[in-house]
């Protein structure tokens, strides 16, 4: 399992005791768009932090930039003690330890539920296809669509296409978990079958981003909650304060509107 190599979740001390993603003081822009603006802040190892902000507020560009899939134009982005390259070799290995699972499942439609999970531990990690299959077996059993395995990704509903994308991602062992919106292009009812993946991952150790609008997840799960507006983090707290006590007017004015429906 992709925990073992983990500590206990470090609850309540959050960025202090063992930082695993250190975000120093991180611009980007888009052209004239400044869309990260000063971002600083540090998710410790077994943290589970829930992003959320209005829409274009920066949550999905943080998240790539974490995992270079967007560059930065000043600051540091550091990975369990290593800052991450622009490009090259070292980039893919740092980029390994980052797991990925988007809004849009983005499995490999043409290889089977199976080979999706064993290709890149295979190609990357250099597991055998022995290897690379108990383990995959393992990794779908833990999201329940083990019996799904020898299908396509298009014969799986929503919900268990997004449950076979986190356990493709699990199956890098990767040190942390960068989850954007994974339930929002699900109907209602296959929302909870994902959402409960996930608080079984941070309740085993899982260090996870997550951007969410999923508020019952972010009371569960989440040891923090980020306040995104305008590319800047107008808010961090804990999910009991900043659902009972929101400190900025524009958090206020964010969660008056999403938990009015
Ligand atoms: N590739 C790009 N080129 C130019 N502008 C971009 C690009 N990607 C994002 N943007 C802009 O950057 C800003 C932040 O976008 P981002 O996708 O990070 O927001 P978000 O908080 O994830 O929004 P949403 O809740 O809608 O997903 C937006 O104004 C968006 O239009
Ligand atoms: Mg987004």
């Amino acid at each position: 399992m992709p925990m073992d190599a983990h500590t206990a979740p470090v609850r309540g001390t959050a960025g202090q005791a063992d930082p695993l993603v250190v975000i120093d003081h991180v611009d980007k822009h888009f052209g004239e768009l400044h869309v990260l603006k000063d971002i600083d802040t540090t998710v410790a190892r077994g943290e589970v932090v829930v992003v959320i902000g209005p829409s274009g507020s920066g949550k999905s560009t943080l998240c790539r930039a974490i995992n270079r899939l967007e560059t930065i134009d000043s600051g540091t982005i550091t990975i369990d003690g290593t800052p991450l390259p622009s490009e090259g070799r070292e980039l893919a290995t740092l980029r390994a330890d980052v797991g990925m699972v988007f809004q849009a499942f983005n499995l490999f439609a043409h290889k089977t539920v199976l080979e999706n999970v064993t290709l890149a531990p295979m190609r990357v990690r250099k597991l055998s296809r022995k290897e690379a299959e108990k383990r995959g077996m393992q990794l779908l059993e833990r999201v329940g669509v083990a019996d799904q395995a020898s299908k396509l990704p298009a014969q799986l509903s929503g919900g268990q296409q997004q449950r076979v994308a986190i356990a493709r991602s699990l199956a890098m062992n990767p040190k942390v978990i960068l989850l954007d919106e994974p339930t929002s292009a699900l109907d209602p009812e296959m929302i909870n079958e994902v959402l409960d993946v996930m608080v079984g991952l941070a309740k085993d150790g899982m260090t996870m981003v997550v951007v969410t609008h999923e508020m019952g997840f972010a009371r569960k799960a989440a040891d923090r909650v980020i306040f995104m507006a305008d590319g800047r983090i107008e808010e961090e707290a804990t999910p009991e304060q900043f659902f009972s006590n929101p400190r900025s007017p524009r958090a206020k004015d964010f969660l008056s509107k999403i938990l009015a429906h």
